[in-house]
């Protein structure tokens, strides 16, 4: 198949720039990054990049991930603050050091090091929401800098109370170029309101984010505690190196959830995944009834949004 791309719904943001680049014969790296970049840029998604959820501080946190598929090269950077595109710092990471994953203040300096350049993350908009919920409307409707510690044990206590579904998201993209190279790419800002330094699937190669082009790629959204302990990336790409159907490889993951002992698992669409098998195949599925993912190829003038598999949480109404 012709160079193909694969997102989540928000990926629609930056999935025509990828295509581009995949038409001009440029590479799947390329691509991924491209379509990731603007998504973190974009002010119109509050969970990735510039715009994104802070956490309970009211800083902003950005999490993201890279893997090449032709030899299984990764980086990811974690709880990054002040530096808009942590996609391509973790680009760099991979390319250029024999690390993996850097966290925190490491990843910043390690971005200063080599030039990221700096920008406030925090939007008027996010700082409205996060003043919203934490400081008035938030468990124990107590004042942050009256005692931030005090309200901090509170909401953890409470902690299911400050999820709602527009501080929740991720994006992914999976890129296959004409090479049959697979790429994925994942940037987020987390779970809005998060503990400081709390890291999701989507800086962890396995959780949110794998690619093997002998098997495909797969990337997670949803609440990356669920796919960190299911390891629900890789195991979408094991279900293909074992001979499931791209479908039934993604259902399967889906299923492995319902092993989780969850109290936090009251939200319906708490885990989606898409997925690509080698050949460029695509699909998606989600634990909610209504999300959808983008798709596109270098012989389609525009993406096309498709309905996720509805795979439910079992014991979850929808
Ligand atoms: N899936 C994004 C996160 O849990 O942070």
């Amino acid at each position: 198949m012709a160079g193909v791309v694969v997102g989540s719904s928000n990926a629609r943001i930056g999935i025509q720039a990828a295509i581009d680049i995949l038409g001009n014969g440029g590479t799947a790296l390329d691509a991924a990054v491209a379509a990731v970049k603007l998504i973190e840029d974009s002010l119109d998604d509050n969970s990735v990049g510039t715009g994104g959820i802070p956490n309970l501080l009211g800083q902003v946190e950005l999490d993201a991930s890279i893997m090449h598929g032709k030899n299984l090269a990764s980086g990811a950077v974690g709880a990054v603050k002040g530096y808009p595109n942590p996609i391509e710092i973790a680009r760099k990471v991979m390319e250029i050091t024999p690390h993996v994953m850097l966290a925190g203040e490491g990843a910043e300096l390690f971005a200063k090091y080599h030039g990221f350049s700096t920008a406030e993350l925090l939007t008027d908009e996010a700082r409205d929401i996060w003043k919203s919920r934490i400081e008035s409307g938030g468990p124990g409707e107590q004042k942050i800098d009256e005692d931030r510690f005090e309200l901090f044990n509170k909401a953890v206590a409470d902690w299911a109370k400050l999820l709602h579904k527009e501080i929740y998201g991720t994006t992914n993209v999976i890129v296959r170029d004409d090479n049959g190279d697979i790429v994925t790419a994942v940037s987020t800002s987390g779970w809005g309101f998060k503990w400081p330094g709390r890291l999701g699937d989507s800086p962890i190669i396995g959780a949110g984010n794998y690619a093997d082009n002998r098997f495909g790629g797969a990337a997670c959204t949803g609440r990356g505690e669920m796919a960190i302990r299911s390891a629900t990336a890789h195991s979408v790409i094991m279900y293909l190196r074992h001979g499931k159907s791209l479908d039934a490889a993604v259902r399967e993951a889906m299923e492995d959830l319902n092993q989780l002992a969850d109290p936090f698992a009251e939200r319906s669409n708490t885990m989606n995944i898409v997925a690509m098998d080698r050949e460029g195949q695509v699909t998606a599925a989600s634990t909610g009834d209504t999300a959808t993912y983008v798709y596109q190829t270098t012989d389609m003038n525009a993406f096309e949004e498709r309905t996720r598999t509805h795979v439910p949480l079992e014991g979850l109404d929808s």
